[in-house]
């Protein structure tokens, strides 16, 4: 019933000329071949306009790589939800670990951000994620939980059934160290388990947990062989047409 979710985050990549070529390759193979998934693209913010005019009347998403939470104001730098809607974007990333950890973004801004979202016609895909000294020291549950709630308190249930969560583990993120199936299904079956005791069964039955951090092509199918894992957001395996593309044709 949860239909696959497969994202392509591409952080600080990709020129003007690079993000339209890109985008016309992931177009033009599933325009001809087209897949009963969802899939996203979030391309930095100079390419966010043209990116979402190239992909109108795909089916792909378009997303902010993060945001603000007011709706304007005197913010050198930033990017208000109105602005990213503007720009044709659909969905936004929030609390991204590299946001988190090299930016100052906490649990609290987090929280405010994923409201401002849905107050803008925006779906956020809020990233949740241990430290690997978190998880050695038999801290993850309780960090997961916290960002987790943080996360989701100002959201509706009918908004959180919507809402997308990305456990991205912050040691496997750009380091080719991928969870194993089994590592990010426990903690999959543990994060439906905490939004079903926040917005009740219907809602964690409903919603989307995507898994992050070194997917790749080959790593993709057991993935999402788990019954929990209901798709991916991808980094360094998104910036090529052809990989990207082998994830979202997982088998
Ligand atoms: P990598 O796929 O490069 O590990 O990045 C994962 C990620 O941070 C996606 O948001």
């Amino acid at each position: 019933m949860r239909k696959p979710f497969l994202a392509g985050n591409w952080k600080m990549y990709k020129t003007l000329a690079e993000a339209k070529a890109l985008v016309a390759e992931l177009r033009a193979s599933l325009d001809k071949d087209p897949v009963s998934r969802e899939v996203l693209v979030a391309p930095p913010f100079t390419a966010l306009a043209s990116v979402a005019e190239a992909l109108r009347g795909s089916g792909i998403h378009v997303a902010g790589q993060t945001m603000h939470s007011e709706k304007e104001g005197a913010f050198t730098g930033e990017i208000a939800p109105a602005q990213l809607k503007d720009a044709g974007a659909s969905h936004v990333l929030l609390g991204h670990s590299e946001r988190r950890q090299l930016f100052g973004e906490t649990d609290e801004g987090v929280g405010k951000k994923a409201r401002a979202a849905f107050d803008n016609g925006l779906v956020p895909i809020t990233c949740i994620g241990e430290t690997l000294a978190e998880r050695e020291s038999d801290q993850m549950f309780a960090v997961l939980e916290r960002q987790l709630e943080r996360a989701l308190r100002q959201l509706s249930p009918e908004e959180a059934a919507i809402a997308v969560v990305a456990y991205e583990p912050v040691w496997a993120i750009g380091t080719g160290k991928v969870a194993t199936p089994a590592q990010a299904q426990e903690v999959h079956a543990f994060i439906r388990k905490q939004v079903a005791k926040s917005h009740g069964e219907g809602v964690a039955a409903a919603q989307r947990i995507l898994y992050g951090g070194s997917v790749k092509p080959d790593n993709i199918d057991g993935l999402m062989s788990e019954s929990d894992i209901d798709g991916a957001l991808v980094g360094g395996a998104c910036l090529k047409a052809e990989s990207f593309l082998r994830i979202v044709r997982f088998n």
